[in-house]
């Protein structure tokens, strides 16, 4: 399909995954290929994801729906994938405000075997939260890490689950019966504070000293279960039967950088975002993908919530201030004074925060700015076939005079072993085989810097038409990294797309 997906030779399957730490575009870069999809997939994560799409006069953030869901009403078929963990509420409330706005879903499916998140388990992850201290992740607290762990664990329960009462009423009580114990070590009213909260639709699944109302949540479950029933089928079937026949769009969510398997483990979130998981959550396998694009942020990343971030902009000061201060954000919108040329990097960060908008879609949490990092860049691509970029928010850097971009780390920790090789203190890394926190703590960034382009974007309509002095960024990435650059996004709208 030639000109399908602009141009990309004969890719009927492509995917479409972070190659940071999530937020790069992906709804973005999926609502533009879906023009030339036939089925959208979301094959990973919950609710914990945030994905924007925006046009000339309305914004969309989709938690669960995927990305394409704006072409339904063209026919094209939107999945959720057996991957993904469900909330029915969030995917019910997406639902409501779809239909206020108009926009049709009646092809939109869910795969019966994907996994139910149960209020237990936004509890736990919230208790969990908040006993943490020093070792808290930062989760987004919608039960995502105990979701997958009761999958895991074996006593989970499945979407279709919503569709057989007695079965879930069963599966439901072994699941609950088998957390009291843990809910029993918490102080109580901990507990009815977190069962209070709106997600957990302000209190209603409470129950004082037995915590939970059973049957409010076997009531509210059942509810949902009709409401979504015509969408529960068997979606793997449907993917695997259409590969190759039809144009398969599979939307990641989260980034590699996140990924359970590969991330900077334990600051991770709980599935595996890379395209070996997409394919797996979508009902595929990845060889099944013609076509794998990794997005990252051009030329700084972002990162929510806790765990190493080594370029940092501001580093502690910035992960503190984006972390523990509930204000952050209201007390930087009357700091109106910021330069993305300040001489602070924490005030650079802050100011390139307020210009590339990056309060989280999902929680509304401050991101955290840093430089572009190749180090974990180059571990990412080892998960990227064919190692195809796209690089979004080039038009936030318009006014740098400076950009830097980390080549390589010094290692200050103690010595470590690391399989058959040793990394002795002082030592330079610009490839690491894991990154793990306990390494990525101790390693400072080396930089290389680079004179910004100072101009706007906003007139470039092609590769050509863009300032010699990005090109020339581009061409350091590629040379350090083998990167594919292939496309270039210059802002939030369809329109604002540069292919290469
Ligand atoms: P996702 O989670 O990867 O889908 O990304 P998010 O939606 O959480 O965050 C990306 C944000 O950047 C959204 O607000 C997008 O509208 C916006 N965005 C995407 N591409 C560009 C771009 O090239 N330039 C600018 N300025 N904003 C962009
Ligand atoms: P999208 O798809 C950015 C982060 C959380 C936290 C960690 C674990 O919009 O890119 P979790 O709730 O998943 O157990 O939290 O993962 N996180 C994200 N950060 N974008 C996301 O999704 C994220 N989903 C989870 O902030 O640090
Ligand atoms: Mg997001």
């Amino acid at each position: 399909m030639i000109d399908n997906y602009k141009g990309f030779g004969l890719a009927k399957t492509i995917a479409v995954v972070c190659a940071q730490f999530g937020d790069t575009g992906k709804g973005k870069m999926v609502d533009v290929f879906a023009e030339q999809a036939d089925i959208i997939v979301r094959g990973t994560g919950g609710d914990n994801a945030g994905h924007t799409i925006k046009t000339d006069d309305a914004e969309y953030i989709f938690h669960l729906i995927p990305s394409g869901i704006c072409y339904d009403g063209a026919g094209k078929i939107n999945i959720i994938g057996n991957g993904t963990v469900i909330y029915p509420k969030t995917l019910c409330d997406e639902l409501e405000l779809l239909g206020q706005k108009k926009m049709s879903y009646e092809h939109l499916f869910i795969a019966l075997n994907a996994h139910l998140i149960l209020p237990q388990h936004i509890v736990l992850d919230r208790l969990k939260e908040c006993q943490a201290g020093q070792t808290k992740i930062g989760t987004t607290g919608k039960g995502i890490g105990p979701t997958y762990v009761d999958h895991v664990n074996r006593c989970g329960l499945i979407m279709n689950d919503l569709l057989n009462k007695d079965t879930f009423v069963k599966k439901f009580r072994h699941n609950l019966s088998a957390k009291q114990a843990i809910f029993q070590q918490y102080p109580a009213e901990v507990i009815e504070k977190i069962m209070h909260h709106e997600h957990l639709e302000n209190g209603c699944y409470y129950h004082g000293q037995d915590v939970f109302n059973e049957e409010a949540i076997i009531a509210k479950y059942m509810a949902y279960g009709k409401v979504l029933s015509d969408m529960i089928s068997d979606a793997d079937a449907y993917v695997r039967i259409s590969v190759s026949k039809k144009n398969i769009l599979l939307e990641g969510a989260q980034g590699l950088l996140l990924s359970i398997d590969y991330g900077t483990y334990p600051y991770v979130t709980s599935s595996d975002p890379s395209v070996y998981g997409l394919a797996k959550g979508s009902g595929l396998s990845v060889s099944e993908i013609d076509l794998t694009f990794g997005i990252i942020k051009g030329f700084y990343m972002t990162r929510v919530g806790r765990g190493p971030f080594p370029t940092e902009m501001g580093g502690q000061q910035s992960d503190e201030w984006c972390n523990d201060n509930p204000q952050a954000r209201a007390e930087e919108n009357i700091l109106l004074d910021m330069s993305v040329n300040h001489h602070e990097e924490f005030y650079q960060g802050m100011a390139i925060r307020q210009v590339g908008n990056e309060y989280g879609a999902t929680t509304g949490r401050p991101r955290r700015i840093g430089w572009l990092d190749l180090v974990l860049l180059r571990h990412a691509l080892k998960y990227l076939p064919s190692k195809n970029l796209i690089l979004t928010k080039l038009d936030v850097l318009n006014d740098c005079e400076i950009i830097k971009i980390c080549d390589y780390y010094s290692y200050n920790g103690r010595p470590i072993r690391l399989g058959k090789s040793y990394l002795p203190t002082g030592s330079m890394i610009s490839n690491l085989a894991i990154i793990p926190a306990e390494i990525l703590e101790h390693c400072r960034p080396n930089y290389k810097t680079f004179p910004g382009w100072q101009e706007d974007l906003n007139s470039c309509q092609s590769f050509a038409d863009l300032p010699t002095k990005l090109k020339d960024i581009l061409d350091y990435i590629t040379d350090n990294t083998g990167a594919n650059h292939r496309i270039i996004s210059i802002g939030p709208k369809r329109e604002q797309t540069i292919f290469i």
